[in-house]
């Protein structure tokens, strides 16, 4: 074991829950903390509130070893790690109130030697400009008095528990001993390379990783809708592309939800307005993928009105239960706005609730007597769907494939009309000179 023993985990959430019960499982001393009781509760009572494979085991263990205690306030111990939500605020504007929070309640703990470390994506500059300060209200120096590090998380929702053992790992310290104080702490369970560095570096690599994705995902996304334009499927057109050998083109689709990619570039441009046009305009592009999906469907069934559609999917990607920033989400509220009735099947949150529209956890339940069946999220389910289940259910329902996850020759030999996001191919294109 490490200088640092005794660990507190400040956010329970997606990040902070398997971090807290990894570190448990090579022996350490943990403290969860989360101010939200339920989910204290929920954690006392060997249960976990969230969906992600092999956790349950891992909390349960170190539930069960005494490794793992959960509270709803830190307690003094050797390192602190910070995993509390970044959102935004309306107008993009990064909420980093939690952040404040988590540190204000560190405060009366903070001891010297100890290690705190910010893991929540937090625009440049939050450890040395926000945290320190805050932190320094204890009366101790960072960087002195206590080691002060960010350490971005990079990990996978679905495959949490392996990527943070096995990922890269960057932490950036205030000073280079802050740093090193990180690497002792993770030295205990990474696998992967530990690569340190200043803490603002940190922050912005860790935007500029997920900015760098949001803008490949926006050039697919409009490479969709050329194809559509041209007469052209999108789906046929990137694997050629991609034979190219310095070209990647990645997959267009609904748009990009989640905690993470629709929400970090973001904070660089409030950061820095006159600097980011680039950034702001792929952020753009795929905010408004779901018209792209809206005009799909109308193409398909003329007028929404009236029309009733089952939406398979509503998660903000395939195989996950996170509902978060999903355009999904948006697509359906848009849908029922121009009045289509909509059950929405959720495999991973069958009991979602939203004022407008139904949420079930079974197919055969959201396609009885559909208009339509509009495939938004590739969840496993979906792509092994079986033929015979809208067969026998909703038997003359047109298919809107908003993901290209079905093998559409199959579902058009069953009789099916078929509409694909991007395929501009299955639609007559009028000449456009
Ligand atoms: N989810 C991901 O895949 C992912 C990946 C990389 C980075 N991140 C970043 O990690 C951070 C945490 O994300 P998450 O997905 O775990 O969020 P989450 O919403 O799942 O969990 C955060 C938890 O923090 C708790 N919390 C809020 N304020 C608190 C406070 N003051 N004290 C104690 N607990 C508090 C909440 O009750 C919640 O349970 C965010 O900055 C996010 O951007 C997330």
């Amino acid at each position: 074991l490490s200088r640092f023993n005794k660990l507190c985990i400040v956010g329970l959430g997606y990040i902070g829950l398997p971090t807290a019960s990894t570190f448990a499982s090579c022996g350490m001393n943990v403290l969860g903390v989360d101010i939200n009781a339920g989910i204290i509760d929920t954690l006392m009572s060997g249960r976990i509130h969230i969906h992600e494979p092999g956790l349950l085991e891992v909390v349960q263990k170190g539930i069960e070893t005494g490794k793992l205690k959960v509270a709803n306030k830190p307690a003094p111990a050797d390192a602190f790690i910070i995993a509390v939500p970044t959102p935004f605020y309306d107008g993009k504007k990064a909420d980093l109130r939690a952040v404040k929070a988590a540190a204000h309640s560190i405060v009366p703990v903070l001891q010297k030697g100890n290690l705190v470390i910010l893991e929540s994506t937090s625009p440049p500059r939050t450890t040395m400009d926000i945290v320190a300060p805050i932190l320094e209200e204890s009366g101790l120096e960072a960087g002195k008095d206590f080691y002060l590090a960010y350490s971005p998380e990079r990990v996978l929702p679905g495959k949490i528990l392996r990527e943070l053992i096995e990922n890269d790992r960057v932490i950036g310290g205030i000073t280079s001993e802050s740093a090193e104080a990180g690497r002792d702490l993770y030295s205990c369970f990474v696998k992967g390379q530990i690569v340190l560095t200043d803490s603002t570096t940190a922050e912005m690599v860790k935007l500029m990783e997920n900015t760098y994705r949001d803008i490949n995902i926006a050039i697919a996304n409009e490479f969709s809708r050329l194809a559509n334009r041209f007469g052209v499927d999108v789906w046929e057109a990137i694997p050629i592309a991609n034979r190219h050998p310095r070209v990647d083109i990645l997959h267009p689709g609904i748009g990009v939800g989640g905690h993470c990619i629709s929400v970090d570039p973001w904070f660089f441009v409030e950061a820095a307005p006159d600097l980011t046009n680039m950034i702001r305009t792929a952020r753009e592009v795929n905010d408004s993928q779901p018209f792209t999906v809206l005009d799909l469907a109308r193409n398909a069934l003329g007028s929404l009105d009236g029309k009733r559609i089952a939406v398979l999917g509503l998660a903000y990607k395939a195989n996950v239960d996170d509902l978060r920033e999903s355009p999904a989400v948006e697509i359906v509220e848009t849908l029922v706005q121009y009045r289509a009735s909509v059950i929405a099947c959720e495999p991973y949150k069958p009991d979602a609730l939203y004022d407008d529209f139904e949420v079930c956890g079974k197919i055969e339940d959201s396609v009885l007597d559909a208009d339509a069946v509009l495939f938004l999220v590739p969840h496993q389910e979906f792509v092994n769907l079986d033929i015979q289940t809208i067969v026998e259910n909703a038997p003359t329902a047109v298919i809107i494939d908003a993901v290209n996850c079905l093998a559409i020759e199959k579902w058009e030999d069953a009789g099916f009309t078929v509409y694909r996001l991007g395929d501009g191919k299955r639609k007559a294109v009028p000449r456009l000179v």
